[in-house]
C-alpha cells in the first residue's frame, strides 16, 4: 500500500513552515493562516491512498508537467513527493470547454480549460485520500496563461514547486511574483488573478473551509464597470453559470481604498 498522499501533506507542511509569502498583502495575517493549514496537512497522518481510477494527461500537458518536474528545486525529500503525485495519474482537467452557459457573454472557461489541470490528493471526491476538511494536490498551467479575477469562500494556498507565477490581490492590486518555495496565501473571498510566465508552472494547491458553492468571476465591461458570474460545479462535476450580475459601485470603491497608505 502506498503513501503517496500522507507524504505529500507531511513535506507540504514542512515547506510552508519557512515559506516566503511575497505576493500577500501587508496586513494578512499569512503566519496564522499557514499554521492552519499546517495543521490541516499534518491531520492526514500517515493514511494509506485509496486509488480507485486513472487519468492521463494530454500529450501538450505532459510536456508541460515534465519540464515544470525537471526544474524541482529544494530538498530531496520534498522533490521527491512532487514527483510520486504527479505520477499517480489522478489528472483532470478543472474546465470544460462545452461549459453551459445562460445568457450571451463569452465563456472564459474555453481559453482556460486546456491550459489548466488539477491531480487531487486529497478530498471529499476524487482524491487518494478522503477529507471533507481539506482539499490538496496539484495544479498544473500552460506557459503564459492568465487566470483571471475569481473568488470563493474557502481560504486557499498555492506553494510554488516550478515555475513563476505573477498574483493579484483585489481590483487593482499588483501582480506580484511568486517563485519556487514560496507560498501565497488568499484568504476566504479575497478576489485573486494569477498570470504564469513563460514556462509551465506547478502549483502544490490546498483549500480550507467551504469547497461548495459559488465560484464568482469577474471582468470589466468597456464602460469601467464590472460585472461577475456565479459557477458552480453541478453533480455530474461540470460547471454551470448559474447567475450574473453588476458589481455594485460601492463594493468596487470599498475595494480600491483597501490596503492603501493613509
Ligand atoms: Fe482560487
Amino acid at each position: 500500500m502506498t503513501k503517496i498522499a500522507a507524504t505529500f501533506a507531511r513535506e507540504l507542511a514542512t515547506a510552508l513552515a519557512s515559506a516566503d509569502a511575497p505576493t500577500n498583502k501587508a496586513g494578512d495575517d499569512v503566519t496564522g493562516s499557514l499554521g492552519h493549514f499546517r495543521q490541516a496537512l499534518e491531520s492526514v497522518n500517515n493514511q494509506d491512498d485509496h486509488q480507485s481510477h486513472r487519468s492521463k494527461l494530454p500529450a501538450e500537458a505532459s510536456d508541460w508537467l515534465r519540464d515544470a518536474l525537471s526544474r524541482l528545486t529544494g530538498k530531496g525529500t520534498f522533490s521527491k513527493a512532487v514527483v510520486a503525485a504527479a505520477e499517480t495519474e489522478n489528472w483532470y482537467q478543472i474546465y470544460n470547454e462545452d461549459t453551459p452557459s445562460k445568457g450571451e457573454e463569452s465563456n472564459p472557461m474555453e481559453d482556460l480549460a486546456p491550459g489548466m489541470f488539477a491531480a487531487r490528493l486529497i478530498g471529499p471526491s476524487r482524491g487518494l485520500i478522503q477529507s471533507n476538511q481539506l482539499l490538496a494536490g496539484l495544479f498544473l498551467l500552460r506557459p503564459g496563461l492568465h487566470y483571471p479575477l475569481h473568488q470563493h469562500e474557502a481560504a486557499e494556498i498555492y506553494f510554488c514547486a516550478s515555475g513563476t507565477a505573477y498574483i493579484q490581490h483585489d481590483i487593482d492590486g499588483e501582480a506580484k511574483r511568486l517563485s519556487p518555495g514560496q507560498v501565497s496565501l488568499t484568504p476566504s473571498n479575497r478576489l485573486h488573478a494569477l498570470t504564469m510566465g513563460e514556462e509551465p508552472v506547478l502549483l502544490l494547491w490546498t483549500w480550507l473551509g467551504e469547497f461548495g458553492g459559488r465560484n464568482w468571476w469577474w471582468h470589466q465591461q468597456n464602460d469601467g464597470s464590472w460585472r461577475r458570474d456565479a459557477w458552480e460545479r453541478s453533480e455530474d462535476a461540470s460547471w454551470i453559470k448559474t447567475a450574473s450580475e453588476p458589481v455594485p459601485r460601492a463594493e468596487i470603491t470599498a475595494l480600491q481604498s483597501n490596503d492603501k497608505p493613509l
